[in-house]
């Protein structure tokens, strides 16, 4: 196939940050993508609709005029988590969902849940809503190995929540294992899996190739190569429980090349053409649109985007970096290449 054409996509899972950053990064994602799940790990964190409606007012300031493009704004669970405002949120359209990061588990989760149980009426009201649970799945405990907490997490804290909550409805963030994919079809359609673009190109061997390669590093960090196979195989399933959450999550350089270095890979430029490489690779890309631009929306439940973009099979170069703040910020495959590209309107 030299050229693909597929309903605009949805990112179901972005990192904006806010003031000079966001105004740096939004336009990437809205250039490629009709809507895009907000996470709210600001400093502070988004807690409330007030803080969400105003955080969505300074998404929009950053898109570009040229471009049609639609933030979905998430509310940050902590342990004080006010239900009546969550639940409002939702039901006025400002909340797509609630993120629930385990305390201390990635960046700016110092504010998250130190106890899920003394949450649970959060997640009673949710599910009696219908709203979404969004995890970062990962348990974090001293006697747990980096490489192990997503096991954890889904056996001792998702699977007796989905238990006490049979109409919970859950995303799994950014998998990472062949558990995480397992489990993300076990429940059917209440539970189902973002997958971001490095965990499909890469297993933890791309973190230490002739060195050590801090902007490989994110949270969770990269698995064996038997979890990027199984991430690979559901990313390209057709299956309705997948779907494309890049957790573009840019840091200036500064903060990734440094002495405790910052999680997060920035993949906003190439997204889309990083994953239609895997697709390409796993000769799959007649099953590229349901993961871009149909489960999402269908778990969600809005409808699909209706104006039609093609990407085309032609190199186009990476830049090395985007400036910010005296600083700069290195992109997936910066200084490199990517094998497609987006065919501008004529
Ligand atoms: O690598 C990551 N970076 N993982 C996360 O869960 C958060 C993100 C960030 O905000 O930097
Ligand atoms: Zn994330």
């Amino acid at each position: 196939m030299e050229s693909i054409t597929f309903r605009r996509p949805v990112d179901l899972h972005v990192h904006f940050r806010d003031g000079s950053m966001l105004d740096k990064v939004v336009p990437f994602t809205a250039r490629q993508f009709a809507r895009a799940i907000v996470m709210p790990n600001l400093t502070p964190p988004v807690t409330s609709a007030a803080m969400a409606q105003a955080y969505r007012q300074r998404i929009l300031a950053a898109v570009p005029d040229d471009l049609d493009f639609t933030p979905m704004m998430t509310c940050y669970l902590t342990d004080q988590t006010d239900v009546t405002d969550l639940l409002a949120g939702y039901r006025d359209g400002i909340f797509a969902a609630a993120k629930l990061y385990p305390a201390h588990a990635t960046t700016n989760a110092q504010f998250g849940v130190t106890s899920i149980a003394a949450i649970d009426h959060v997640f009673a009201a949710m599910a009696d809503a219908g709203m979404p649970l969004l995890t970062h799945g990962e348990l974090v405990r001293h006697d747990v190995d980096i490489f192990d907490r997503e096991q954890y997490f889904l056996d001792e804290v998702l699977a007796p929540l989905l238990e006490r909550h049979p109409t919970l409805r859950l995303v799994l963030e950014h998998i990472t294992t062949s558990e995480g994919a397992a489990f993300a079809t076990r429940y059917g359609s209440r539970v189902a899996a973002t997958i971001t673009p490095q965990h499909l190109l890469f297993n933890r061997n791309a973190l230490f190739e002739g060195g050590l390669r801090p902007h490989l590093y994110c949270m969770p960090i990269l698995k064996r190569a038997r979890h990027q196979q199984a991430l690979r195989a559901a990313a390209t399933s057709g299956l309705p429980n997948f779907f494309l959450g890049t957790d573009t999550a840019p840091h200036v350089r500064s903060a990734k090349e440094a002495d405790c270095g910052c999680a997060g890979v920035f993949s906003a430029p190439v997204a889309v053409e990083a994953y239609l490489c895997v697709f390409d690779q796993e000769a799959a890309l007649a099953r590229f649109e349901a993961f871009a631009s149909l489960n999402g929306p269908a778990f969600y439940g809005f409808p699909p985007d209706q104006q039609l973009v093609t990407y085309i099979r032609q190199r186009q170069p990476v830049a090395l970096s985007v400036a910010v703040d005296n600083d700069e910020i290195v992109p997936l495959f910066g200084g490199g290449s990517v094998d497609w590209t987006l065919r501008q309107k004529v």
